[in-house]
This record gives structure tokens, sequence and C-alpha cells, in this order.
């Protein structure tokens, strides 16, 4: 297994960029199934949760590739005349995004077969608000030896209300009233950009989808949709995860195609923490102050504060001037990287969903190993402020995330590197 070894070495400078988004390529990639013939993806970022994605794909029979060379980022994506509407265990089970096939297929292919996700390092993460989705279009839902069958001859629009928001249920339904027969309404729709992004797409292939971006989506389904050509969003999380590198070092980094618009309480927060925060013709700058101030971050669907940046951002805080109280409202076990913080002598105290986080001038690099993607972000963060080496290791879970993130780092000169394991 791959570990990233880091020795910080002082503020990082130049210039970086975002990625295509990940939480946006893998419902798009799910939303190929349907429509018949041949898609192009663009500005598809080269991660496992991309390659699983298309494995997904692939079992179902689908030509889906990721081209080589100077095309590296595009993915191809042929839907035959024909699937195998399945998402076997082996394939869900390392990646619960591949839920997201469900609304398609059922949509396009009257069935679909796909196995249970379980819960994760980050939580219980139930399908309950997916499954009530499709029911209320009609669909017979059966759940039978760890997989959910579902069935219907066409979908009919209705209206969903969902009990919380959910983003990759939101997309699930969504994705599923587009064939429907009738209009569909979503209330209490997730809102984040990838939300937006995928009706955009789906709107490309010929859908009539509006309110995207707002609580209520509305779609009028359509007989059949069109395979497309699309670049998919920069990458908010991975750039928010930069942004707080250029913060933690006291660093100047420019983050080329980072949106504004998509990091609002991000970038507010880093200003409250001390940061100088710009919005750039090419992106967003970060100017790291000599000392983070202390600020209290409490998570929420977006427009909130993302709980995707709340691992980052603790191990930003944990170097400020004072008290520190983080708040995860999303998912209730998503502080698996305090102990790992800990270990590199941050002062964490943590009861319940709030996490109290007082700074420390110093860190101190130590082997750390993290369980979830964030996770592992943030211990990259504290390693390239810590004194001496830090040893990440299990770099799997960075590896579903984000695309080579040591190398960007690299560029900003941060002394880290990857050793083979
Ligand atoms: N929930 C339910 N029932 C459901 C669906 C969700 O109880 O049917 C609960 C979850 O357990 C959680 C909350 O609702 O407590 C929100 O979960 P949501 O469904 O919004 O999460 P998700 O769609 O599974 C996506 C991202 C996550 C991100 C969350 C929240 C993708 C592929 N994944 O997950 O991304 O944390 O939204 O913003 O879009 C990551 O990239 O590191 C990551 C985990």
């Amino acid at each position: 297994m791959d570990a990233i070894i880091i020795t910080g070495n002082g503020p990082l400078k130049g210039e970086t960029f975002a990625s295509g988004a990940k939480n946006a390529a893998l419902p798009i990639l799910a939303s190929s199934l349907l429509a018949e013939g041949r898609h192009t993806f663009r500005n598809v970022p080269g991660l496992a949760d991309v390659a699983t994605m298309l494995k997904v794909l692939q079992m179902m029979g689908c030509d889906a590739e990721r081209l080589t060379g100077k095309k590296k980022y595009v993915c191809e994506v042929e839907v035959g005349p024909k699937v195998t509407p399945e998402a076997p265990y082996e394939l869900v089970k390392t990646m619960r995004a591949s839920v997201l096939v469900l609304g398609p297929l059922v949509a396009r292919w009257g069935r679909a077969r796909v196995s249970m996700p379980g819960g994760c390092a980050i939580g219980a993460r139930p399908i309950d608000q997916h499954l009530k989705g499709l029911q209320a279009l009609g669909a017979e839902i059966e759940l039978t030896e760890g997989y959910v069958e579902a069935r219907a001859k066409r979908l009919k629009g209705g209206t969903v209300t969902f009990d919380l928001i959910t983003v990759t249920g939101t997309e699930n339904v969504m994705m599923a009233a587009t064939l429907a027969k009738g209009r569909t309404v979503i209330e209490n729709a997730a809102r984040e950009p990838e939300v937006e992004e995928l009706a955009r797409v789906l709107n490309k292939m010929g859908a009539h989808v509006t309110g995207a971006g707002s609580d209520i989506i509305t779609i009028d389904g359509v007989d059949t949709l069109r395979p497309v050509d699309h670049a998919i969003i920069p990458d908010r999380i991975e750039a928010g995860t930069l942004l707080v590198a250029a913060a933690i070092t006291g660093g100047n980094v420019l983050v080329r195609e980072a949106v504004p618009e998509h990091l609002e309480h991000v970038i507010a927060k880093l200003r409250e923490a001390g940061c100088k925060v710009t919005a750039e013709p090419e992106g967003i700058r970060c100017i790291g102050p000599s000392r983070i101030k202390a600020v209290d971050i409490k998570t929420k669907e977006h427009p909130g504060f993302p709980t995707d940046m709340q691992a980052q951002l603790m191990a930003l805080l944990s170097t400020a001037h004072g008290t520190s109280v983080i708040t995860e409202n999303i998912f209730e076990n998503r502080f698996m990287h305090v102990a790992e913080l800990a270990r590199m002598g941050a002062d964490i105290q943590v009861q319940g969903a709030t996490a109290v986080v007082r700074g420390r001038e110093r860190l101190s690099g130590a082997p750390v190993m993290a369980t979830d993607l964030r996770a592992s972000a943030s211990l990259v963060l504290a390693g390239l402020k810590a004194e001496g080496k830090t040893t990440v290791s299990r770099v799997y879970h960075l590896d579903r995330g984000y695309e080579r993130l040591e190398k960007k780092l690299r560029g900003l000169g941060a002394n880290i590197r990857r050793v083979k394991g």
C-alpha cells in the first residue's frame, strides 16, 4: 500500500488548479444509462472512484473507458440496445455512489438489481430516501439477499418530499423522473452545485429539468433522451483543500478553475480565520496569515459549510490562536481524523457532534493513517505544517477523491512524496 511522506517546510507558493469534480462525474457517468448511443464526458478526474463507476457500467455491458495520452481526461460511454441492469456487491461495497445507477436503470430499462451499500467509516448512510422517491414514481421495490430490486413498466411522475436533504437521493430521483410519464416535483431537494451540474447534463440529453440549485426541482418526463458531450465542472472540495494548504502554511497560492460561488462558506471561514482570499479571473487566491485565528464551524447542506471540508478545516484550526468549536451536522461519525491529528500534537476534545479544538502553535510529524477520504486530506494538510516527518498511510482513501494531491502540492514547493508499498 502506498504512503505519503511529508516534511513541513514553510509557506506554499505559486499556482495550481482544480481538476473535474468527483461528485459531479459519478452521477453524470451513471446518467449515461438513460440514453442509448455514445456519450463523451470531458474534464473527468483520474480517480479510483471514477474507475469504479466505469467498471460498474462495463459490468452492465456498456463500453465505458477512459481515453489515454492527451485525452486522458475524456471518458466515453457507449450504451447499447441491451444492458444487464445489475450492480453487484463487489463493486458497491467499494463505492457507495454505485447506487446512483438505480434511478437510471429502473427508468430506462424497467428493472434494477443493486446491492445495498451498507454503512461506511463516516456513518450508517441508509438509502431509504432514494427508495421512497422511486416508489413515489411507481417503482416496485423489494429488498432481498442484500440487494434492492426495483421494477416499473414506466415510471409515473409524482411529488417526492424528502424527509431530509440527500445529495445522491435527489440525483437518483431526478434521473429517474426524466423518463417518467408526466411531471415530478422534488421537494426538500439538495442544492449542491453537483445537482445543478447533473441537471445541466440531463437537459443537454433532452430532459426538462427546472429549479435545480433550489430546494424544489421540477422534471417533466420525456419519452427518450440522447447521448451528450459534456465537460464537468471543477471540484470545489479539491479546490477548498488546496486553499487550506495555502492557509495552513502561511503561503500564497492561486487555485485556477476554482469557482468562488461554489465555495462561499469556505471562503468566508478562511477570511474569518485571517486569510486573504480573493476571486481572480482565473480562480481563487488564498494568502495565509502568520498565525490562523480560531473560528467556529457548523457543517450544513449546501449552501452551508460543506461536511466534505470539515476535516481539512479541523487540521487548519488545530494550529490556530485560540479555541474553535466544530459541529458536524451531516454524518454521525465523521471525526475519525481527530485521534490521528492528536498523534501529531493537536488538542481536540469530541463530545457527540461537537469538537472543541484548542489551537497549538506547533504540530509535530508522526506516522498516521485515515479511514476515509477527507480525513486523509486533513492529515496531509497537518503534515505540511508539522515539524519533522509525517507518514500518511492507506493512501488509497486519498486516491479515491484527489488526483495526485502530492504532485499538486509539490508543484507549490511542499516537501512531499509518495512511496510505493
Ligand atoms: N441519509 C439518510 N437516508 C437516505 C440518504 C441519506 O438517512 O436515503 C442521510 C445520510 O446518512 C447522511 C445525510 O442523510 O447523514 C446526508 O447524506 P447524503 O445522502 O446527502 O450523502 P450522499 O449523497 O451519500 C454525497 C457525497 C458525499 C458528501 C455528502 C454530503 C457523492 C457521491 N457523495 O453523499 O461526498 O459528503 O453528499 O454532502 O456525491 C466525499 O466526497 O468525501 C463524500 C463523502
